[in-house]
């Protein structure tokens, strides 16, 4: 028989995109091969994202302009997973009647049941069931063969007061360090050189398991996996970064100098209305302490402006905290009400003016930092993973840095894959230009 086609939209974070491996792994069981391409799908999969109104509403967008290709071939189906399904569950069917199946955040390797049943009953199948365990993947297809997300504990145990979170992947699980190392060492066999450990708040592992090691051990118990020349880990909590985190970092080779601790705002009287469980000055002597054990840790963070009650002297504070930091990166977001979330009732919503004002403010800042702390590289030479070619230039490869910096360099395709030696010739504010430095191999 042929093989069928499936194509996936994926919307939002890390965890989405590995969501989205594990469902092309499971479908590749079915006789389903990925298309690009839509129109020729026999199976469609929204991984979708909750985090923000916006993500969300990008989600019905672009099941609007589903409808009419589901009227042209109506035996394609057409499923939405992730975390607006695990929120919305039947809503969505019920608002988007060419929804065969919702299929929530722990549901997903009863996705081809699911689809099955919705077939055989010509009606929209939902679940959004929780599991009470991690749910360990079946099978994942990865996109790369060099660089891998190694899923280590799911669902969130903090309550920040404006996230979606919580209550879309529901409370930790922690995925036992037995079958993490095992999948690591088998990456490694297969000639994958980096693995992301991925979870809401990976400082949290193992704290629900009784006997299991905490993240320092574990990270330490991953890097030590022989070949595997890189790991890199997110998302830490600020209030759950701990010293021993900082000493084992600090240690390993492989454990890469680069860090994404989202500090959210620089306001005190804002962070506790987030309820994030530290103060700026807090945060800023971990920041402090990391860089005194590695005086050369790239930081990144994710920042909030426009949180319900935040006033101009809250937002200077975040101002005054980013000069203080020098990110090497950041993703700012500007506040968005989420429901059945605290931040939503909060009755001091800031203007859409202003968050945009403020936006605009901290972008401005972030780009002189950024250029400043790029320019550092110039000169220098860098191992760099090589990625394949430029998406801008067919002509150059693209690599990251250990610090998780683009540089675009000339080089044969040969090279993917591999780490190889590149000297920075000039560094932008998103990226390098580099030149191929001699190497051995
Ligand atoms: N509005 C704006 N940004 C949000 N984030 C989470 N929830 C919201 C929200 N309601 C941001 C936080 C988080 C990142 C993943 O998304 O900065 O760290
Ligand atoms: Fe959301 Fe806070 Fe948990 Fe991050 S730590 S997922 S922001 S509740």
């Amino acid at each position: 028989m042929a093989r069928k086609r499936l194509a996936v939209v994926n919307f939002g974070c890390q965890m989405n995109k590995y969501d989205a491996e594990r469902i092309v792994g499971l479908m590749a069981r079915e006789d389903y091969d990925l298309t690009e391409n839509a129109r020729d799908a026999d199976l469609i999969v929204l991984n979708t994202c909750a985090i923000r109104e916006k993500s969300e509403q990008k989600v019905f967008s672009h099941l609007g302009r589903l409808r009419e290709l589901k009227e042209k071939n109506p035996g394609t189906q057409i499923a939405v997973c992730g975390c607006v399904a695990q929120r919305a569950g039947s809503g969505i069917s019920e608002r988007m009647p060419i929804v065969d199946v919702v299929c929530g955040t722990d549901n997903i390797e009863k996705l081809p049941d699911l689809l099955r049943q919705a077939g055989e009953e010509q009606r929209s199948v939902v679940d959004v069931s929780v599991d009470a365990s991690f749910d360990e993947p079946s099978v994942i297809q990865r996109q790369t063969e060099y660089a891998a997300f190694v899923s280590i504990i799911k669902g969130c145990n903090h309550r920040c007061t404006y996230c979606i979170v919580p209550l879309t992947r529901g409370a930790e699980r922690s995925r036992p360090s037995r079958l993490i190392i095992e999948e690591v060492k088998q990456l490694a066999a297969n000639g994958y050189k980096e693995v992301t450990l991925i979870g809401q708040n990976v400082n949290s592992y193992g704290h629900d398991l009784p006997g299991e090691r905490s993240f320092p051990a574990l990270l330490e118990q991953v890097a030590a996996v022989s070949g595997m020349a890189r790991v890199r880990f997110v998302t830490s909590h600020p209030a759950d970064f701990s010293e021993a985190l900082m000493e084992t970092i600090a240690r390993s080779e492989t454990l890469c100098k680069q860090l994404h601790l989202p500090v959210q705002s620089g306001s005190d009287r804002i962070l506790r209305r987030m309820d994030r469980g530290y103060t700026a000055a807090e945060y800023l002597a971990k920041v402090r302490r990391m860089r005194a054990l590695v005086a050369e840790m790239a930081f990144s963070t994710d920042l909030i402006v426009g949180f319900p009650g935040e006033t101009d002297d809250d937002f200077q504070r975040t101002v005054a905290l980013v000069e203080e930091v020098e990110y090497d990166s950041f993703f700012l977001f500007k506040y968005s009400p989420r429901p059945l979330t605290p931040a939503a009732s909060m009755p001091d919503q800031v203007s859409e003016t202003k968050k945009k004002e403020r936006f605009d403010t901290l972008q401005r800042l972030q780009q002189g930092i950024q250029v400043k702390r790029n320019a550092r590289y110039e000169g220098r030479i860098e191992t760099v993973l090589v990625e394949g070619p430029s998406k801008k230039d067919a002509a150059k490869l693209t690599s990251r840095t250990a610090s998780n910096k683009v540089v675009n360099f000339v080089g044969d395709l040969s090279l993917k894959g591999k780490l190889v030696p590149v000297e920075i010739v000039r560094a932008g504010l998103y990226s390098f230009e580099g030149r191929l430095a001699a190497h051995s191999s």
